[in-house]
């Protein structure tokens, strides 16, 4: 990392947290790295850059150790926006693009409107980027990058990112609002909605296991702990405290923007305590709560459990299906924008 310094200095960071990020950080890459190829169709490969721009990997893990010792909810943000970008129109970019008077962007989709954050994150390091080698690294790419060094510095594993995206030159909020699964939504829909991206059930209990960082807000749990939820309708968190708790934090009407941790154990720990909480019936959110509670979800269930019970499986199989994710591309034709949130002139 020599040479490289964030494009932002910050005055104090939490020592205890870095100390023990680093540590995750040298436990997985020791014991979890994993080379993941690219899977056909795609034309991704690992060396793409190693020509145009080989510092890319640097620019973007600087800038997000510097992100994420600011605050670590911009992991969380950043690993969030990979997903939401890769379920529109395959891992594009359209994300990221605002809207204009010509363009109508995802950003006020039902699932990403006052929700989605991390967008100035991404700017400076496209900043970074287009200073380093101008007009050559997509902000897909960035993006794909960037949500594996989250994952990374939050304690998670680390894998190999096969890059090559290029930037979409249009957005869709018909299927921004259609594909990405809400919080409220049985398995069986979450299920259909990961298959119809070419991701399999284990790819959905593996990459759900995300949720282990972050925030949700009031307005995504609502439903949770006041009953009305589809399967698991009217039972809330199984512990009477935690429910307790997150209805101080949520009240029945009002307070949408209040947030909650989705892993209330060790909210900006990349482990497997998430899965721990849904085996003791304390998910947070509805969704996550039926990959082990849903009647209908048997091998969601034992997939819980094992992922539960033992974190290297877990970080194995959230390492390939996030490559297999990423590997969702959008055919038309793209560009490598220079702004990420705005197409080229
Ligand atoms: C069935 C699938 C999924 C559903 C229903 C779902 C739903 C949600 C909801 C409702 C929130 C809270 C948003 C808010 O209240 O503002 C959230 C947060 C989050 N999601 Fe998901 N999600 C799913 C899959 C994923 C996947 C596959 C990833 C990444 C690989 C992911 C990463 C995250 C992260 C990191 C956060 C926290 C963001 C923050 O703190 O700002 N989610 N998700």
């Amino acid at each position: 990392m020599a040479g490289f310094s964030c494009s932002l200095q910050y005055d104090q960071y939490q020592t205890i947290l870095l100390g023990l990020m680093m540590m995750m950080t040298a436990l997985s890459l020791g014991s979890f790295s994993c080379v993941c190829r690219a899977q056909d169709p795609s034309q991704l490969s690992l060396d793409y850059y190693s020509k145009t721009c080989p510092d890319a990997q640097k620019v973007v893990r600087t800038e997000m150790e510097c992100a994420v010792k600011e605050n670590p909810r911009n992991a969380a943000a950043i690993l969030r926006l990979h997903f939401h970008d890769c379920f529109v129109q395959g891992c594009d970019g359209s994300i990221l693009l605002d809207d204009t008077a010509t363009l109508k962007g995802e950003k006020t989709a039902s699932q990403n409107a006052n929700s989605l954050i991390g967008f100035d994150l991404v700017d400076r390091i496209k900043n970074q980027l287009e200073s380093q080698c101008p007009g050559t690294v997509s902000c897909a790419d960035l993006l794909a990058i960037a949500a594996r060094d989250a994952t990374l510095l939050l304690g998670g594993p680390y894998w190999d990112v096969p890059v090559g995206r290029k930037d979409a030159k249009s957005t869709s909020l018909e299927l921004a609002d259609a594909d990405i699964p809400t919080p409220d939504q049985g398995l069986i829909a979450q299920m259909t909605k990961f298959l119809e991206k070419g991701l399999s059930v284990t790819d959905l209990v593996a990459l759900v296991g995300a949720h282990t960082v972050g925030m949700a807000r009031c307005a995504s749990f609502r439903g949770r702990i006041y009953g009305g939820f589809e399967l698991t309708s009217g039972l809330g968190p199984a512990s009477e405290a935690l429910l307790g708790k997150l209805r101080e934090t949520c009240p029945a009407s009002g307070g949408d923007g209040n947030v909650a941790a989705m892993d209330y154990v060790t909210p900006y720990l990349f482990d497997n305590a998430f899965y721990e909480s849904l085996v003791a019936g304390d998910g947070l959110l509805g969704s996550d709560q039926e990959l082990y509670s849903s009647l209908v979800g048997f091998e969601t269930a034992d997939l819980v459990k094992t992922y539960a019970s033992d974190a290297i499986a877990f970080f194995e199989q959230f390492s390939e299906s996030m490559v297999k994710m990423g590997n969702i591309t959008n055919p038309e034709a793209g560009e490598v924008r220079k702004m990420c949130r705005f197409v080229n002139t």
